[in-house]
C-alpha cells in the first residue's frame, strides 16, 4: 500500500539538530509533526518537495529576541523566517510587552525599544497578552519571558531605588500570574538605567514563583565590562537562591581593557556548570546595538545611529559624522538625537569567536525589529553563524553550528519535540544551502534577506519558499516542558 504524506521531502541531507553527522533520507509529514524519515521513494506527498541534496535542518530558534511586539504588528515576521527561524524566545533584557497596565509617558527606556509611543503597551494581564497572540499568530513560534523592568515600570512610584517590600510583593504576583498564563522564565536587564538601582535581593525574591514550575531567569547582565565577573556571580547566585536555571544572555566581554576576558569568563561559566544549571546565547558580532547614551557612545570605536525619534533622518549614520555635521560634541550630539538607539563596536573579534565556538553557547540574534536602521544581527544572524562563521573560518563544523541553534536550544529552553529532526516531532524545519548560505545584511545596508534559505515550515506549514513569505501564520505560543 502507498504511503501518503501531507509534504513529502524528497533527497534531503539530514542535519538534525542533536550535533550528530549528516546522513540522506526522504521525510514525510502529516499535520504538523514529522511522520517518517528513510527512503520514501514509493510514498506520495499532497505537497512535495525536492532538497536535491541540500540540507534539510530543524527550523532555527532564537534563543535571544525583541520580537515581543513585532510578533502582533508585522506577523509575517520577515526578518526572522527569510533566515530559516522558526520560533523565537521573547521577552528578553527585562523588557517585556506585558503585563502593563498604564504606560507612563513618554515610554520609559529601554522599554522604547520595544514601542516608543506607548501604544502597544496595551495588556494589563501576561494572560491577555498570550490570548491576543493566540488569536492572531505569527508566522513562528514563540516562547516568553517577562521583564523585569516592565515589572518595575507596571508597579513602582520611583525607579531610581530598590523595590519597597510592598511593591516585590505586587511584582511577585504578576510574575506567579504570568508563569501560570505561560510564561516560561523571568529576564532582567540590570544594566539598564530604569533596573540597575534594584539589588540582588529584590530580584531574587521576584523571582520566587518560578521555582515551582522550574522557570528561567535570564538576564543581560549588570557589567559585561570591568565588573563581568562578579556580574556572573551575581547571576548565578539568583539561580541558586531562586533554585532555577540560569541563562546569560548575549554573553561578551566590552570594553577595550577586557579584550580576551571570555578565557576567563568562559571558564569561571564552565566551573559554575558543573554545580547548577547555566546556559548562554551569543549574536556573531562585534558590535552591539540598544538605547543611545553618552557613556556607551565614549566607550566605543564607533558609533552608527539606528533611530532617532527626535532627528529621524540621521538613523544609519555615524555619529562622529553626525556631530561633524552639526558642529557639536559627540555628547551634543547625543543630547539632540535622544530619545534614540544605536550600534556600539566595542568588543573584541576573538572574544567574540571564542564564545560563539563555546561548545554550549546558543545562537539568539538580540535583533531589535523596529529600528530605521538596525544592526545586521536582525536580518543575518543565523546565516552569519553558519556561512561566515562555520563554512568560512571554520570555526566548527555545519552539524555543531546546527545545533547550537536548534537541539541545544530547544533542551536549554524546555521545548519538547522541537529543535530536532526525527519521527515524532513538530515539522520546524528549515531547508538550505550549504554552500551558499550566508547573510546579505550588513552594517551599511542592514535590510536583506539572507542568502542559502530555501524553504522554512512551521508547524508542518511551508512559511517561506523562493525568496517569499507564503503568508501563512502557523506559530504557536509554546511552553517550557523540562525534560
Ligand atoms: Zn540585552
Ligand atoms: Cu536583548
Amino acid at each position: 500500500m502507498q504511503e501518503h504524506f501531507d509534504l513529502l521531502i524528497r533527497n534531503a541531507t539530514i542535519v538534525d539538530g542533536t550535533g550528530a553527522l549528516r546522513y540522506d533520507g526522504d521525510i514525510g509529514i502529516r499535520g504538523d509533526r514529522i511522520a517518517r524519515i528513510g527512503d520514501l521513494a514509493a510514498a506520495r506527498g499532497q505537497v512535495e518537495l525536492n532538497a536535491g541534496g541540500r540540507i534539510v535542518a530543524p527550523g532555527f530558534i532564537d534563543a535571544h529576541t525583541h520580537d515581543d511586539r513585532v510578533m502582533l504588528s508585522a506577523p509575517e515576521m520577515t526578518p526572522k523566517i527569510s533566515q530559516g527561524v522558526t520560533t523565537v524566545v521573547a521577552g528578553n533584557c527585562g523588557i517585556s510587552l506585558a503585563p502593563m497596565p498604564q504606560i507612563p509617558q513618554p515610554v520609559t527606556p529601554p522599554l522604547n525599544l520595544l514601542d516608543d509611543n506607548g501604544k502597544w503597551f496595551r495588556f494589563p494581564s501576561f494572560a491577555s497578552y498570550i490570548a491576543e497572540l493566540s488569536a492572531h499568530p505569527a508566522a513562528t513560534n514563540c516562547a516568553l519571558l517577562v521583564g523585569h523592568t516592565t515589572l518595575r515600570v507596571a508597579t513602582m512610584g520611583d525607579l531610581e531605588q530598590p523595590a519597597s517590600p510592598e511593591e516585590i510583593a505586587q511584582m511577585r504576583v504578576l510574575v506567579q500570574e504570568a508563569v501560570e498564563a505561560g510564561a516560561i522564565g523571568v529576564s532582567t536587564g540590570l544594566f539598564y538605567e530604569s533596573a540597575i538601582a534594584a539589588p540582588t535581593e529584590e530580584v531574587i525574591e521576584i523571582c520566587r514563583p518560578l521555582k515551582e514550575v522550574n522557570g528561567l531567569y535570564c538576564t543581560h547582565m549588570r557589567n559585561e565590562g570591568d565588573q563581568v565577573i562578579d556580574s556572573l556571580e551575581e547571576s548565578f547566585r539568583i539561580g541558586r537562591e531562586v533554585g532555577v536555571p540560569v541563562v546569560i544572555s548575549h554573553h561578551k566581554v566590552v570594553g577595550q581593557a577586557n579584550y580576551g576576558r571570555s578565557k576567563e569568563t568562559l571558564d569561571f561559566i564552565e566551573q559554575n556548570m558543573a554545580k547548577q544549571p547555566i546556559c548562554l546565547d551569543c549574536y556573531p558580532y562585534p558590535a552591539g546595538s540598544t538605547i543611545l547614551s553618552a557613556d556607551r557612545a565614549a566607550t566605543s570605536s564607533r558609533v552608527i545611529v539606528t533611530w532617532s525619534k527626535t532627528l529621524p533622518q540621521y538613523a544609519g549614520k555615524d555619529l562622529s559624522d553626525i556631530a561633524a555635521e552639526m558642529s557639536v560634541s559627540q555628547e551634543e550630539a547625543v543630547e539632540r538625537l535622544l530619545p534614540a538607539g544605536a550600534i556600539y563596536f566595542r568588543m573584541d573579534e576573538a572574544d567574540v569567536q571564542r564564545i560563539l565556538a563555546f561548545d554550549q553557547t546558543m545562537i539568539g540574534s538580540d535583533g531589535l525589529p523596529h529600528d530605521t536602521a538596525p544592526h545586521p544581527r536582525l536580518w543575518g544572524t543565523f546565516p552569519r553563524v553558519l556561512g561566515h562563521y562555520g563554512r568560512s573560518l571554520g570555526l566548527f563544523p555545519l552539524e555543531t553550528a546546527v545545533h547550537k541553534m536548534t537541539g541545544l536550544t530547544a533542551k536549554n529552553f524546555g521545548l519538547k519535540d522541537r529543535g530536532v529532526i526525527k519521527e515524532g516531532a513538530y515539522a520546524d524545519i528549515t531547508l538550505f544551502d550549504a554552500d551558499t548560505i550566508n547573510e546579505a545584511a550588513t552594517f551599511d545596508k542592514p535590510i536583506a534577506a539572507a542568502h542559502g534559505i530555501d524553504t522554512v515550515i512551521v508547524n508542518g506549514a511551508i512559511v517561506w519558499k523562493d525568496g517569499k513569505a507564503s503568508g501563512a501564520r502557523p506559530g504557536r505560543v509554546l511552553k517550557r516542558e523540562p525534560a
